[in-house]
């Protein structure tokens, strides 16, 4: 028993551990005679990985990102953070929604949307204008600054969303389908952003998404979901090459026989 606590406490056995355990979960909305939305599903969250995870609309994506968050508990089973089970939100874990338009401020300014989360937690008003200052830059936000979300394009509105993630400083990132909203161009200006704030801070992300291309060109690895009930029913380790690129990556042999498998996948092949 000493020695289990002794290992638990090492630092170093804490990073090797996944960042996120799902163990054996199912989800039941109202009577439990319901069917279950989601059914035994077990997996990992490797430290510090791009999992992406993409499934037909209504198999349980959002739920399984609920339950990652803390926001909502399974029927059965556990999900397990650093080895310990989720209880409820924590800043640790940020959470990007798609629908940017009720996840801002609509009142508060791009800067004051950013600093929301630093208020209760930074007391020192100058560190938080850095903070948010840094994080302004970051994104690429200079120029919105002072304007309010709805002033603003749905690219700016998700870049903002993010910068407002990243002031939380969590450990892993939850993102819903968050560039779904988006024109193409937009979305994959975003999507190389993304991979390089990640890259850059060796952020365990889990992004949810319908768009195949998408799973394939973002994720390290893709956990393809079922329907009826949703459970994992395929995983594919990507292995393309980074840093991504836009062309030759979209047109690498390896990338057209993912984007294959997937679709049979999903056309129930
Ligand atoms: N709070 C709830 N109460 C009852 N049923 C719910 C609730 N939340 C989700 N569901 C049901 O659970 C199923 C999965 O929903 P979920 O939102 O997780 O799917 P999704 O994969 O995210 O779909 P989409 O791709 O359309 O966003 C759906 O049938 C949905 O109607
Ligand atoms: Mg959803």
């Amino acid at each position: 028993m000493g020695v289990m606590e002794a290992r638990a406490a090492n630092p170093r056995e804490a990073r090797a551990a996944p960042a996120l355990g799902v163990r054996n979960v199912s989800v039941t909305f109202g009577a439990a005679t319901n069917r279950p939305v989601l059914k035994d599903i077990s997996f990992d969250v490797r430290e510090g990985e791009f999992l992406t995870i993409v499934g037909p609309s209504g198999c349980g994506k959002t739920t399984l990102l609920r339950l990652f968050a803390g926001l909502m508990k399974p029927t059965s089973g556990e999900i397990l953070f650093d080895g310990k089970p989720v209880a409820g939100p924590s800043r640790e874990r940020a959470i990007v929604f798609q629908d940017y338009a009720n996840a801002l401020l609509p009142w508060r300014t791009v800067a004051g949307n950013i600093a929301l989360s630093l208020e209760r937690h930074v007391p020192a008003r100058a560190e938080r204008e850095a903070r948010v200052e840094a994080l302004i830059a970051r994104m690429g936000l200079q120029r919105a600054a002072t304007q309010f979300p709805p002033q603003l394009s749905g690219g700016m509105q998700q870049r903002v969303q993010i910068a407002r993630c990243l002031a939380q400083q969590p450990r892993i990132m939850l993102m819903d389908e968050p560039f779904g909203a988006l024109d193409a161009i937009t979305r994959q200006t975003l999507q190389d952003d993304l991979l390089k704030l990640v890259a850059e801070k060796r952020m365990t992300t889990v992004f949810i998404t319908h768009d195949l291309e998408e799973a394939i060109y973002l994720g390290d690895r893709v956990h393809v979901l079922g329907a009826h009930p949703g459970r994992v029913v395929e995983t594919i380790e990507v292995g393309l090459p980074a840093p991504r690129n836009q062309l030759t990556t979209r047109e690498d042999p390896k990338f057209l026989a993912h984007r294959h498998r997937l679709f049979g996948l999903l056309q129930g092949h």
